[in-house]
């Protein structure tokens, strides 16, 4: 990671109100090539409202978002997919009954011409990205061709980073990634960030886990109550200095 690059997403004076409640109050970070960033903090300090609001499910109330130095405004998640910010939930939307190649491409399914007329599905296409993509990861599998319901949680997570990772998201927002797996899956899904970082992509890590934060973040930016309540390079901070700012006092 570069720190004097220039920002991928730069998240400005950001503020989302719910009627009465103020989630996101004036909140400010940025995400540079190849870096992770991990906002953490309580229930209820407004993490999830931060990346919906980056990711186009929520419109922001007030303040900036820029992309490259671009100001953006997504009105829908599809928006911001376009313009390469991929959101990776706990359960992402997997088509269970599809192989891995379909699930790449759901959605956007590549066609080819059969007899030199016919459009058919370009299942070749989806065989080779499922390979390619996989092989990017370097996640391995036996049947690649096997519905993805025969996959385990780690797999499947894998999959849907991999899906990003084909249609060039250049910013992973991945929320909780490792709940809910078992420890060996857990790694792999670190080591998958860790490979999306060398590939210059950046990511933005939620997780209620201090030592997953830890193991994988370059950053931590600590909100508490909607506010940017500090800001430390991981190198530089304490599990006990970042519990210590998440509940201040
Ligand atoms: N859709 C909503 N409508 C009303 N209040 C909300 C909504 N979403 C979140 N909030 C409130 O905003 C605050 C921040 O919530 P949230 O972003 O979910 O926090 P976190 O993800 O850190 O647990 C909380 O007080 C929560 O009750
Ligand atoms: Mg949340």
């Amino acid at each position: 990671m570069n720190s004097s690059a220039e920002p991928l997403l730069d998240v400005r004076n950001l503020s989302k109100n719910f009627a009465a409640v103020q989630a996101l109050k004036d909140f400010s970070m940025v995400v540079r090539p190849g870096e992770v960033v991990a906002p953490a903090g309580d229930n209820g300090a407004g993490k999830t409202t931060l990346i919906k609001a980056i990711s186009g499910v929520y419109k922001p109330s007030s303040g900036e978002i820029r992309l490259r130095g671009e100001p953006v405004s997504f009105a829908t998640p599809q928006e911001a997919r376009d313009k390469g910010i991929e959101t990776i939930y706990r359960d992402s939307a997997l088509a269970d009954n599809l192989s891995i190649g379909a699930n790449i491409f759901l959605g956007r399914e590549p066609m080819r011409k059969a007899f030199g007329f016919l459009p058919v599905l370009d299942r070749k296409k989806m065989a080779d990205a499922a390979k390619s993509t996989m092989a990017l990861l370097d996640f391995h599998v036996n049947r690649m061709e096997a519905p993805v319901s025969n996959f385990s949680g780690g797999q499947r997570r894998a999959v849907a980073i991999g899906r990003a990772v084909y249609w060039d998201a250049q910013i992973l927002i991945m929320d909780e990634p490792t709940a809910a797996l078992g420890v060996p899956e857990q790694r792999k899904v670190i080591s998958l960030i860790h490979q999306l970082k060398a590939r210059g992509r950046g990511v933005i890590f939620i997780s209620h886990n201090l030592q997953d934060i830890f193991a994988v973040s370059d950053r931590i930016v600590v909100l508490r109550r909607g506010v940017q309540a500090g800001e430390r390079k991981i190198s530089e901070t304490t599990h006990d200095e970042v519990v210590k700012l998440m509940v201040g006092g």
